[in-house]
């Protein structure tokens, strides 16, 4: 069977991985995809939001499964393309992405499923939108509806910061048309958590939790990244705490999808903030994370491939084998060019050394030029994942990898899962 996967980052490369050690007997095409995927698939030049040119390619090679990694494609309407063909594809229409792609979407039916959230209204109006800031005091969360690249929520500290933060959306329109209506949150503290499921919009299979870093420096400080690292498991994430996820969270909100028209298959991300009133959602995502994903997979014994696969065909996972998970933990440590976040130095060249055995190396932004040389193309350059018996040791493995890593001015945190260290809860 050849398998097409859109996409050419982190995760894609881990989902290549995945898919390849489930069944080596796959055929791997990659869209666009990245050197570290061409050493497992082949990668054609055909990028991840071309919808049009995508479904060309499927059809000519005869994809019998297509795998979406990122949301912009999913937002395009990939799946409605793929699926008013009758192609297998696993991921959600444009309608059901809405969970993703409009947070005003998202809080609405996470209100109407009684889905623990923070409290939020709706604003286009910066007059109203100041007013109501004013009313919840800071701190307080200000978030562009739509998708804004990761850069459309301020957690304003001050009332100031919050006018501010309303002016740049609403009145400067510093995110286009996905700024035009701004939600005004209330605050929530608490430690956060990321939750995958794989869902055939009925039946939810929640994987083990993992805990981004989303900051550029050590301790999580400084300016927010796509991700500088991630781990997992994470020993906050009980197995009660998993329990009122899947109850009070993927349960209710599966329910309400289906209910509002638009079910969701695939894989819903909960962004989980862990609230000293429980589990609160923080956001869902309608795709795999990004660093996430490079922990949680190599953790996984049992086959990704096969219920991805069923939930692609329309199958039902009621009866799906559960998953098997290594003992030990996993650290993704991000390694990323000089400048990043504010810019990215690219064109340098990139040394891996030999990697040990526990330690597996995803491409992230990196290319090959005409000698064939690997060059850095992007923010997040690799993400370096160790497995090991305690997350201390995966920690360890994880950076002294990074540290071995040689690119001009590259960049990387030594201490990705050090809330679990520092609070001896590992
Ligand atoms: N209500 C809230 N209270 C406290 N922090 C929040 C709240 N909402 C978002 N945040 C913080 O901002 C980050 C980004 O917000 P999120 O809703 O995940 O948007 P996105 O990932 O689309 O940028 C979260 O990971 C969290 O750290
Ligand atoms: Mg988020």
């Amino acid at each position: 069977m050849k398998v097409l996967i859109v996409g050419g980052g982190g995760r894609e490369h881990a989902l290549a991985w995945k898919f390849r050690r489930d069944d080596p007997s796959i055929e791997l095409i990659a869209a666009p995809g990245n050197p570290g995927i061409a050493t497992l698939g082949r990668c054609e030049a055909v990028g991840a939001s071309d919808v049009a040119g995508l479904l060309a390619l499927a059809k000519s090679e005869s994809v019998g499964l297509t795998v979406v990694g990122p949301e912009a494609p999913l937002d395009a309407g990939i799946v409605d393309a793929f699926r008013a063909e009758r192609l297998p594809i696993f991921g959600p229409t444009c309608a059901a992405a809405r969970i993703e792609t409009s947070k005003t979407w998202a809080k609405d039916l996470m209100k109407r499923a009684g889905v623990p959230t923070a409290a939020a209204q709706t604003f286009s109006d910066p007059a109203a939108a100041r007013a109501e800031a004013r009313r919840l005091g800071a701190p307080v969360v200000i978030k562009a509806t739509g998708l804004a690249a990761g850069k459309g929520v301020v957690v304003a500290v001050s009332l100031n910061d919050a006018d501010d933060a309303i002016a740049m959306m609403l009145e400067q329109r510093a995110f286009g048309d996905a700024g035009r209506e701004v939600l005004v949150e209330e605050f929530m503290t608490g430690e956060e958590l990321s939750i995958f499921a794989l869902t055939d919009g009925t039946h939810a299979m929640p994987m083990i939790a993992a805990q981004d870093h989303k900051r550029i420096g050590e301790g999580d400080t400084g300016l927010n990244t796509g991700g500088m690292g991630a781990y997992a498991p994470v020993s906050i994430a009980t197995s009660a705490v998993g329990g009122a996820v899947m109850d009070t969270v993927f349960e209710p909100t599966l329910a309400a999808m289906r209910k509002s028209g638009s079910p969701f298959t695939g894989l819903l991300y909960a962004g989980i903030m862990l609230t000293p009133q429980g589990p609160k959602v923080v956001e869902f995502n309608c795709r795999f994370g990004d660093p996430e994903t490079e922990a949680i997979l190599p953790l996984l014994d049992s086959s990704l491939l096969a219920p991805i696969r069923a939930i692609a065909e329309g199958e039902s996972i009621a009866s799906a084998a559960p998953y098997s998970w290594r003992a030990g933990a996993a650290v993704t440590t991000v390694v990323a060019a000089e400048g990043y976040p504010q810019s990215a130095r690219a064109g340098d060249a990139i040394t891996l050394p030999a990697l040990p055995p526990n330690v597996t190396v995803f491409h992230s932004g990196t290319k090959r030029d005409a000698a064939g040389t690997l060059l850095t193309a992007g923010g997040r350059v690799l993400a370096v994942t160790a497995v090991a018996k305690s997350l201390a040791e995966a920690q360890r493995a994880s950076a002294a990898y990074a540290e071995s890593v040689s690119f001009e001015g590259r960049q990387f945190r030594r201490d990705i899962g050090w809330r679990d260290l520092a609070q001896n809860r590992a």
